[in-house]
């Protein structure tokens, strides 16, 4: 876990960030991020620039699906995905840190930052919610996935877990070092894919006409090469008579 955060890129408080391994061309990641975005985020956040109706057809979710596990209430096709906490609500419960709208936050921290935070919640006692992260000091989100990955605290001993960095029993984040206190519903290695499957769809929330300009990329390459190889055949008939 701890060679994860080595290489990368520096950001996020001095903190090396691991390459987040998501693929927005992979539709199914895609669903299981929209489900765990929906299931675990939305009670606070909204996305209020992703219709349902433009999730439904890019990630081809048919509409009873979309019913079924995914618009909780009566919002229709052409809105947005709204939580159902309140601004007022939101900001009664937090203060002057009121959880932000993630439509874009993959454009604004990046999604190397979103994939370390997800993964860097520990317990603290002396935080109004009872976590810290590691990634983001003091932010007063709580651990929404905290019955998936389980519980980390902190330690204090900074050589704690140097020779205890695998196997998710705890793992460092640059200086803080983190030990496991209790097992959460899914393995270490299956919750990294679950939040690389959540970092992977608010990557493709911020910019969802990506996925279809590459593959319109990919088809004018493949016609323009297509086109190459038919006018070199064409030369090659022109040439034959006169050399
Ligand atoms: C109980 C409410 C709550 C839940 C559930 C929740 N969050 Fe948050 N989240 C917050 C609050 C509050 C903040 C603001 C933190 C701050 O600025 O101190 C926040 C901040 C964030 C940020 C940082 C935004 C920024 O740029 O500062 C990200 C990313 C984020 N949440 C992602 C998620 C994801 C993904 C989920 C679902 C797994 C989730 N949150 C679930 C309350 C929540």
């Amino acid at each position: 876990m701890f060679a994860l955060f080595s290489p990368a890129i520096a950001a996020g408080g001095g903190i090396a960030l691991p390459k987040a391994p998501i693929d927005d061309s992979d539709t199914e990641s895609l669903q299981r991020g929209a489900a765990l975005f929906v299931n675990y985020c939305m009670g606070c956040h909204s996305a209020r620039h992703m219709s349902y109706g433009r999730l439904a057809e890019d990630l081809q979710i048919s509409p009873q699906q979309l019913r079924e596990h995914l618009i909780f209430g009566d919002a229709g096709l052409g809105e947005g995905m709204i939580s159902a906490m309140s601004p007022e609500e939101a900001k009664a419960w937090f203060n002057d840190a009121p959880p932000p709208d993630l439509s874009l936050v993959a454009r604004v921290r990046g999604v190397d930052w979103i994939y370390a935070y997800l993964r860097a919640f520990y317990r603290d006692d002396s935080r109004p919610s009872g976590w810290n992260n590691a990634i983001f000091e003091n932010a007063s989100m709580p651990h929404a996935l905290a019955e998936l990955q389980g519980v980390f605290a902190r330690v204090e001993d900074e050589n704690e877990n140097e020779n205890n960095n695998s196997g998710g029993d705890g793992y460092a984040i640059g200086k803080i070092q983190l030990k496991r206190i209790s097992e959460g519903g899914m393995s270490a290695p299956e919750y990294d894919a679950a939040v690389a499957d959540l970092s992977g769809f608010l990557f493709y929330i911020a910019e969802p006409s990506r996925r279809e300009r590459l593959r319109v990329g990919y088809l004018v390459m493949a016609g323009l090469i297509l086109t190459l190889v038919a006018c070199y055949f064409l030369y090659r008939e022109y040439w034959r008579d006169i050399s």
